[in-house]
């Protein structure tokens, strides 16, 4: 196949979810650049559409829906809605997520059941129902946005970590359940990275500190722009990684290596 028709994403219909803001809305504006139709799930319409209207300025389609990715029957009517305007689904990418830097004796169950419903139940929800999809089409893409803090550990998000080493192991769980049917897998875990979620963070003295030292020592001497973690995101949608799946990319300046 030639390096042109591998390397982009020219027709594919995509579900990107938490697209109205930082790395979301990085990897829809990096998938309509490479051609494929997006479809937002975002709890922020308003936002979500304002992505959306810089995605077409690419010449392709996009969809802002109202999308709750912790409410299952939500997220079914989401998939039917995109399966009506664009015909299939190549693409998931559970990318939405929220976190807060607080020491774990400081935290309570409403705020665990917080994290885990948005960054882990979420992603299996999301991943359920765009699977029917994909499995009856034999073949397509799922990229999950994990996180160094789930591969190395993080202070103040203990939680958090847990549930983005949970995504880890669900993605490779679920790569080797799906290979069969021609679906691949992966995982990009990012570090920190310059978006409203870090923003709100460094709001809070704690948060700032921890996150200033960080800096200092990511070997790129800089935090990621949330358009590095999407060319990422980007290489595992594309034809060319087709036989890569079950894998972890870190994008965090060389902040965490592993052998
Ligand atoms: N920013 C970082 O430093 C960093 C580092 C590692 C991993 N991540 C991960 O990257 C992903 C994106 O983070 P970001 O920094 O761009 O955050 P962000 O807060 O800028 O954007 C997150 C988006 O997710 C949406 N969202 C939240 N809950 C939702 C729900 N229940 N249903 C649908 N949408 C929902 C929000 O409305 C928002 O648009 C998250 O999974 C996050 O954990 C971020």
């Amino acid at each position: 196949m030639p390096t042109r028709q591998i390397y982009n994403l020219k027709s594919k219909k995509s579900i990107i979810s938490g697209g109205a803001s930082g790395i979301g809305r990085a990897i829809c504006e990096t998938f309509g650049s490479l051609g494929a139709d997006v479809a937002i799930f975002d709890v922020k319409p308003e936002e979500a559409q304002k992505t959306a209207e810089g995605v077409k300025v690419h010449g392709v389609n996009a969809l802002s829906l109202l999308v709750d990715i912790t409410d299952e029957a939500k997220v079914k009517k989401g998939v039917e809605t995109v399966l009506e305007k664009f015909g299939k689904v190549d693409i998931l990418v559970n990318n939405a997520g929220w976190d807060r830097i607080v020491p774990f004796m400081e935290t309570d169950l409403n705020f665990w059941e917080k994290i885990i419903k948005i960054n882990y139940l979420g992603p299996v929800i999301c991943t359920k129902a765009v699977l029917e999809v994909m499995i009856n089409r034999g073949g397509g893409r799922i990229i999950n946005i994990s996180s160094d803090a789930g591969r190395v550990g993080s202070s103040g998000e203990a939680v958090y970590s847990g549930t983005k080493g949970g995504i880890i192991a669900f993605t490779k769980s679920i790569a080797r359940e799906t290979a069969r049917y021609g679906i691949t897998v992966n995982c990009i875990s990012p570090g920190p990275t310059k978006t409203p979620l870090l923003d709100d963070m460094m709001k809070e003295e704690r948060g700032k500190k921890i996150l200033e030292a960080i800096e200092r020592s990511i070997p790129l001497r800089r935090f990621a722009q949330p358009e590095d973690i999407a060319y990422a995101v980007a290489f595992f949608a594309m034809d060319g990684s087709r036989y890569i799946t079950g894998q972890v990319l870190s994008v965090s300046g060389g902040l965490s290596m592993s052998g």
